[in-house]
């Protein structure tokens, strides 16, 4: 059977913009990001009928960390798919186990109990559900720009923008500017069931917060007795260059949230892990929360060579040389642009270019693809353009993806490109948008 290439291009984008979404079709036509993944491989996509080759810097936020089509995940699944399926998710089950106990053995030290689901957002709503149903508590309080997922709970914890229409708003949910302990100690009291933040915030811009911020956060849950929820859907599974971001900042999560990654690209798989003691809020009602898809077997033993390739201290040396060469091009680049690139945000391979301001996100992401490389702006700070390459980037692959970086802020400091692409981007969204946007650029 053939699964790609059946169809002519502009025949998908029709059939997809007829049943799926034509708002989407149209905005990837009004701004010519005309990509529709065809093959796949490594650090590689390719579009399906012209064949250009993008290198993949966006990783869907991690998912592909260990590139396109993973040799060790493919053979995995399949040998899987001669004895497994998806099990039932009601009963005890022996790779659901296994996975576990090898899980517990790579968190960090504290975190012993895991949950699998099927999805992030759903891991972050079981967290916050653990979090209330535990401390009998209300308020849950994350990060002005934050994201953790677009499910019930998790909606709450993010960006109004998302929200509002969705009324009404679920009570109890309070933003906090990531990084500002003074503002937090203020807004935590008596009534916070828990704290809920991304290491490093990806949508916010890759923000890093400074080194003692998690030790403050993590103060203030024990003196109100709330729980500190970290999210490592991006940062986890050797990103920053240890296994689990939040290992730099020398703080034990009470709930720590996995996803994306350990899905290995190919089939998905979230956990929500804990320490043992919330498990008492199971203990009346195991079935608290069941998740018919959430642990399947075949993504357990996916989600198992994920964990061993990603653990192993040679894989996380060689995210972490990889990322010394892309901080020495960027300082290179930060010298060379420095009159549009203000900033370089980098935790092991966790990256983001900031620029001059809030058009440059988007202007960059479009001439990063006009230059077949696959980099999307931050969504709550597009100034930002977040660089998240595959993990197994080779040196060579390092070189070609800072040459296209380079061409493509050339060609954004051209201000015909920039009217271009600035006025297709804003068209709608602001009125008089050809004078805001030269009052930016
Ligand atoms: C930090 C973070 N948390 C949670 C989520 C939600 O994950 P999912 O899309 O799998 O529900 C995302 C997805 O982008 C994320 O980036």
């Amino acid at each position: 059977m053939k699964f790609l290439g059946e169809h002519r291009k502009e025949e998908i984008i029709q059939k997809f913009a007829r049943y799926i979404s034509s708002a989407k079709a149209n905005l990837f036509k009004s701004v010519e990001f005309d990509l529709v993944i065809g093959k796949r491989e490594g650090i590689w996509i390719e579009d399906i009928e012209s064949g250009r080759r993008f290198i993949n810097c966006h990783s869907n936020g991690g998912v592909f960390n260990l590139g396109h089509r993973n040799p060790r995940i493919i053979s995995t699944l399949k040998e899987a798919l001669d004895e497994l399926d998806i099990g039932n998710h009601h009963l005890i089950s022996e790779m659901r186990a296994k996975l576990a106990e090898f899980f517990i053995k790579v968190v960090p030290k504290g975190i012993d109990k895991v949950l699998f689901l099927s999805g992030g957002g759903e891991a972050v709503d079981v967290a916050i559900k653990i979090a209330r149903a535990y401390t009998k508590k209300k308020k849950i309080i994350s990060a002005y720009g934050g994201y953790h997922g677009h499910t019930g709970l998790a909606l709450s914890t993010g960006d109004y923008k998302y929200r509002e229409y969705f009324l009404p708003l679920a009570p109890g949910f309070i933003q906090v500017p990531f990084g500002d302990i003074d503002y937090l100690s203020k807004t935590i009291d008596n009534d916070t069931a828990a704290v809920i933040f991304e290491t490093v915030p990806a949508t916010y811009g890759i923000a890093i917060p400074p080194k003692d911020f998690f030790k403050e956060v993590k103060r203030l849950c024990e003196k109100y007795g709330a729980i500190l929820i970290i999210d490592e859907i991006q940062t986890g599974l050797g990103r920053t260059g240890k296994l689990w971001g939040i290992e730099h900042f020398g703080v034990v999560p009470d709930v720590m949230v996995v996803g994306k990654g350990l899905s290995g690209g190919i089939y998905p798989m979230a956990a929500t892990c804990f320490q043992s003691k919330y498990e008492s809020v199971f203990k009346k009602e195991p079935f608290l929360h069941v998740s018919t898809f959430g642990g399947s077997e075949l993504g357990c033993a996916v989600a198992l060579e994920v964990l061993k390739i990603s653990s192993s201290p040679e894989f996380l040396k060689h995210v972490n040389d990889i990322s010394r060469i892309f901080a020495e091009e960027f300082e290179k680049m930060r010298r060379g642009f420095g009159e549009v690139l203000k900033e370089i945000r980098q935790l092991g391979l966790m990256m983001g270019l900031k620029f001059k301001n809030e058009l440059w996100g988007p202007l960059m992401s479009k001439a990063c693809f006009d230059h077949g490389l696959l980099c999307l702006y931050a969504n709550n700070d597009r100034s930002v353009l977040q660089v998240l390459p595959p993990l197994i980037i080779q040196e060579n692959e390092v070189k070609e993806v800072v040459s296209r970086l380079t061409k493509a802020i050339e060609t954004a400091l051209d201000k015909k490109y920039q009217l271009k692409v600035l006025s297709s981007f804003l068209k709608g969204q602001t009125k008089n948008y050809l004078e805001y946007i030269r009052s930016l650029l």
